[in-house]
């Protein structure tokens, strides 16, 4: 009997720490999978009864007598993708726990194995399988996966996730945001079938500085860990082998003649990875990205990002985006300011964005939401923070558009933040020494005419962010005809925000504030001030579009809406789009020649 209940302690173990050992699934849209996207059933529960109840099991009364007060067969449901602040009146300001619950039948082809997958849940999730745990997840805007192999059922399998969005003091991002907190499993949940051992994620891109050496790796998960691995680039004529080591990695370096990835052409390869046992296909664009100086250099050519500040808010409906329709909308609105370059903020967008942007041929900075007052001296927010940062990182690895990892915005300058966040940047250089660092920053007075950049933060950085408002909480716009900015670092300054409130169709005055002639005047000064910077090397103008807010309250003006957008909640572009415009189609024209 003792012998028995080791046995299936050593089992359990054992699944556990298979369960645990799996990454990121890479490039789940390449595998085979099966959505669960669609109605789910939700319980909102405010108290957390559910925790107390047991939801998670799932459970019918077995008869007329026994206690039951929950039911998810009689509740209502969700939708999924979405978050449920905008599918129900009742949930707009709603922070707290729902329980989602989904069933599913599944035939077992093989021997598979089997994750569910999950673009984003905000902000904790715990999933559970017919009535089991298989896991917790913190933070509301990575994707992450947990291996159900050893509790799928074929019929009526009952997956219920607990997604809770209430605002932590060690969360990240912490209590206080401008963006509505839109809480549920806000983008796609994804059954994803793959063999025994499979490849797991892989890493392809040009190493720094060079313009045609690939270099990175692939990484087996499961029992044959030592494999041959093939990369084959058909169109460049690539065709690779490479032998993975007794953890199933195997380092990849080769020489390729390709045509480079940019704005310009936004060239994606179909690229294929090989295993004995898996295979995995992708479309991967190659670039170098590099500073040198003040310089930003792409493909070894200097360039100025003209960009704007995008809030993963859907255009012309609000609520979290999450569907293709969505980033062809948002990018397509940036494609016509006549940006190259887009900043979205503050978290990183779902995956379909960025795919998006890889297509379009618009560079990115993505960014975790180390987002204003932090706990900084908190293990717990540090651990949130990195997981984040992993996880971005490892979903958007072989994006050729994306460029720059952000690791913070407008942080208050303290030891205890510089550590925190220096930690960050040398974690994110192992992950991927690839790609370029920056942060959203602040910047001071030096005299009264003069901004002075020196945030010690900036030493860890490759790129310079620099967050600004002379016109709007600070003066009138005029105030920026006079404004001279100094660095006392010798690298590249990309002006991360500056931007001011109008409602579309509101007219007076250049000195009213909230209308269109008060933005458009708000952005001919910046303008000017902007075109004297000299290691200026990009703008993205905060914001794209108007985008939710609890913090904005005026009636008639705001309505809890952030009204900095170019463009309005409904797509109307107002004056000031066409200020930027015009100035990016000028920048255009010069690079052209
Ligand atoms: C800040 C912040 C944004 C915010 C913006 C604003 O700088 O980074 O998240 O929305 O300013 O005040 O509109």
């Amino acid at each position: 009997m003792k012998k028995l209940l080791v046995l299936i302690l050593f089992l359990a173990c054992a699944v556990e720490a298979r369960a645990q050992a799996t990454g990121l699934i890479a490039n789940i849209a390449g595998r085979n999978h099966v959505s669960l996207d669609g109605q789910w059933k939700a319980i909102i529960d405010p108290y957390e009864s559910g925790d107390q109840y047991h939801f998670n099991r799932d459970a019918s009364p077995k008869s007329k007598s026994e206690f039951q007060e929950y039911s998810f067969d009689a509740t209502g449901s969700l939708s999924v993708p979405g978050d449920w602040n905008t599918q129900r009146a009742e949930l707009f300001f709603y922070e707290g726990a729902v329980w989602y619950k989904k069933s599913f039948d599944y035939e077992r082809k093989g021997d598979t194995r089997l994750f569910v997958h999950f673009g984003a849940a905000n902000y904790i999730a715990e999933v559970y399988l017919n009535g089991e745990k298989v896991g917790r997840h913190e933070g509301g805007f990575t994707p992450f996966n947990f291996e159900i192999t050893n509790l799928v059922k074929e019929k009526e399998n009952s997956l219920v996730v607990k997604v809770d969005n209430k605002r932590y003091p060690d969360g990240v991002p912490t209590l206080m945001t401008d963006w509505w907190n839109y809480g549920g499993l806000t983008r796609a949940v994804t059954l994803v079938v793959v063999p025994q051992t499979f490849i797991e994620d892989y890493f392809l891109q040009l190493r720094r500085g060079t313009k045609n050496q690939i270099s990175g790796w692939v990484k087996l998960n499961g029992d044959k860990l030592a494999q041959k691995i093939t990369v084959r680039i058909p169109e460049a004529k690539i065709n690779k082998t490479f032998t993975t080591d007794a953890n199933g990695t195997a380092q990849i370096n080769f020489t390729a003649d390709l045509s480079l990835w940019s704005p310009e052409n936004p060239k994606l390869y179909n690229v294929s990875v090989e295993a004995e046992t898996d295979h995995v296909e992708d479309s991967i664009g190659f670039r170098s990205i590099e500073v040198k100086g003040t310089e930003i250099l792409l493909n070894g050519k200097p360039m100025f990002l003209r960009g704007v500040c995008i809030h993963e808010e859907a255009p012309l409906r609000s609520g979290r985006a999450y569907s293709r329709e969505d980033a062809e909308t948002l990018l397509g609105w940036a494609k016509e300011l006549g940006a190259n370059f887009v900043r979205l903020a503050h978290y990183p967008h779902n995956e379909l964005m960025v795919r998006e942007a890889d297509r379009m041929g618009l560079l990115v900075w993505s960014e975790i939401p180390v987002y204003w007052g932090i706990n900084f001296e908190s293990p717990v927010a540090f651990a949130a923070a990195q997981n984040q940062l992993n996880e971005m990182i490892a979903r958007d690895h072989n994006r050729a558009c994306v460029i720059l990892w952000s690791v913070a915005n407008e942080t208050p300058n303290n030891p205890a933040r510089l550590t925190f966040l220096k930690k960050l940047v040398e974690r994110a250089r192992v992950l991927d020494p690839t790609r370029l660092m920056t942060a959203a920053m602040l910047h001071h007075y030096a005299d009264e005419r003069t901004q002075m950049i020196d945030d010690p933060l900036a030493e860890v950085l490759d790129v310079i962010g620099c967050n600004e408002y002379i016109g709007w909480y600070d003066g009138l716009p005029t105030k920026a005809d006079t404004m001279e900015w100094k660095t006392i670092y010798q690298k590249p300054v990309v002006m991360s925000e500056f931007g001011a409130e109008a409602v579309y169709g509101l007219h007076g005055d250049d000195l009213t504030r909230w209308t269109e002639e008060y933005q458009e005047s708000f952005y001919r000064h910046q303008l000017g001030m902007l075109k004297r910077i000299p290691f200026l090397r990009g703008t993205s103008p905060w914001i794209l579009m108007d985008f939710r807010s609890p913090r904005r309250l005026l009636p008639g003006v705001q309505d809890y809406y952030n009204r900095k957008g170019l463009v309005s909640n409904r797509g109307e572009r107002k004056k000031a789009f066409y200020v930027m415009q015009e100035f990016y189609r000028e920048l255009q024209q010069r690079a052209d020649h």
